[in-house]
């Protein structure tokens, strides 16, 4: 008897929970006993009214509402401008490393494309050919003379032709922006005695300048000679930085990737297989052409076929490669 009593309610318990969810929408309301005053009347959004003139529920602020946390009376700060409507010329922000590096972020994202890396006015988009009215360098008077305020005024408010930006930058990055403009005005244009102060080598930077450019002129050079029948020392020089062998192989007596050059020419060459052979004229252009033949004793097989090089071209680099010896 208890048994069927049980059965039967867990039955009765089935049936109600699977009555309550039948998988069906409602449009009634559903049963709220308790009110609490939730339901009242009201306008949805866009709703006219009657009541007022203009028809319109949405209803704007009384003037001179502020909402919380909107209150914009600094205009130092989010404008620019002093109480006078003048343009300040101090940035309002604390400067700290911190915040010149998200200054340098943010003229990354929005102003390098156009004003270029440093600020030359050379950015990617001015430089393509597109027809854009040009972004002045920011290293020239008439930018020097632009206060922080204006600074700030041109990425708040756009600058003639140029966009704003307000939008898209907050308040403290526009500022953040205005006092890396300013750090990039600084690089370009410091005296060479405060350099003093930093702790970059002056005179080693100068000189890698001048090897890049010599580099350059070099490699140009090559490259017009390439295909004529000379053979000489000075452009197996040129070939050996042209074909980037100077990566690998050093004139000085170290090792690199490579075994060095420096008396190279006429010694006594071990391999990984055992032999030897003396580097003659015959060695180094198989070493060129096929350096997988014979695979100096302490370094990987890890130099390209040079086999396209012409006659020539391999004799010179031969020629280079006697001139660092004594041999
Ligand atoms: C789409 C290209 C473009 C971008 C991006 C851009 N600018 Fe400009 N900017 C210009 C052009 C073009 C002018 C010149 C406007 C003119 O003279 O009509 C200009 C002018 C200015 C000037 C006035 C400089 C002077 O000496 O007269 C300032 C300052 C300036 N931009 C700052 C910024 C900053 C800061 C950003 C990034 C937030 C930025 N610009 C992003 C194109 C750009
Ligand atoms: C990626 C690095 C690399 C580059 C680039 C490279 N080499 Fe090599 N080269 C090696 C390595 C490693 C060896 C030693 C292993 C071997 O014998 O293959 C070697 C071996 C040689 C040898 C034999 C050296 C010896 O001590 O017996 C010659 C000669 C040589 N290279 C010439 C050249 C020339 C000329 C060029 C440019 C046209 C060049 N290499 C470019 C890595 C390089």
């Amino acid at each position: 008897m208890l048994l069927t009593i049980t059965r039967l309610s867990i039955l009765l318990l089935i049936s109600i929970v699977m009555m309550s969810c039948r998988g069906q929408k409602s449009e009634k309301p559903p049963i709220h006993p308790q009110q609490n005053m939730m339901n009242q009347e009201r306008f949805n959004a866009q709703q006219v009214n009657p009541f007022f003139e203009d028809g319109r529920s949405m209803r704007e602020p009384v003037t001179g509402t502020i909402s919380r946390g909107g209150l914009r009376h600094d205009t130092v700060l989010f404008e620019g401008k002093d109480d006078d409507d003048n343009y300040v010329d101090t940035n309002p922000m604390e400067i700290t490393r911190d915040f010149l590096y998200r200054g340098k972020e943010q003229y990354e994202i929005f102003c390098q494309a156009c004003h270029g890396g440093t600020g030359d006015g050379r950015g990617i988009i001015m430089t393509g050919g597109y027809g854009y009215v040009p972004a002045p360098t920011f290293h020239r008077s008439d930018s020097y003379e632009m206060s922080e305020g204006e600074l700030y005024s041109s990425i708040a408010n756009g600058i003639r032709s140029m966009p704003a930006y307000n939008t898209q930058i907050k308040v403290e990055d526009r500022w953040a922006i205005v006092a890396y403009i300013r750090a990039l005005q600084k690089s370009q244009n410091i005296p060479e005695a405060e350099m003093d102060q930093f702790d970059v080598d002056l005179a080693q930077l100068m000189r890698e300048d001048e090897e890049r450019r010599e580099r350059e002129a070099i490699l140009a050079e090559a490259r017009a000679v390439r295909g004529d029948d000379d053979v000489s020392v000075e452009r197996g020089e040129r070939l050996y930085i042209q074909y980037a062998c100077q990566a690998c192989h050093s004139l000085d007596g170290r090792s690199l990737v490579g075994p060095t050059f420096a008396d190279l020419y006429g010694s006594e060459r071990n391999f990984t297989d055992g032999t030897s052979a003396i580097a003659d004229e015959e060695y180094l252009i198989e070493s060129i052409v096929e350096p997988a033949a014979k695979i100096v004793e302490g370094y990987d097989n890890v130099m390209v076929a040079y086999d396209f090089l012409s006659e020539a071209e391999l004799q010179s680099l031969v020629e280079f490669i006697k001139a660092q010896s004594d041999n």
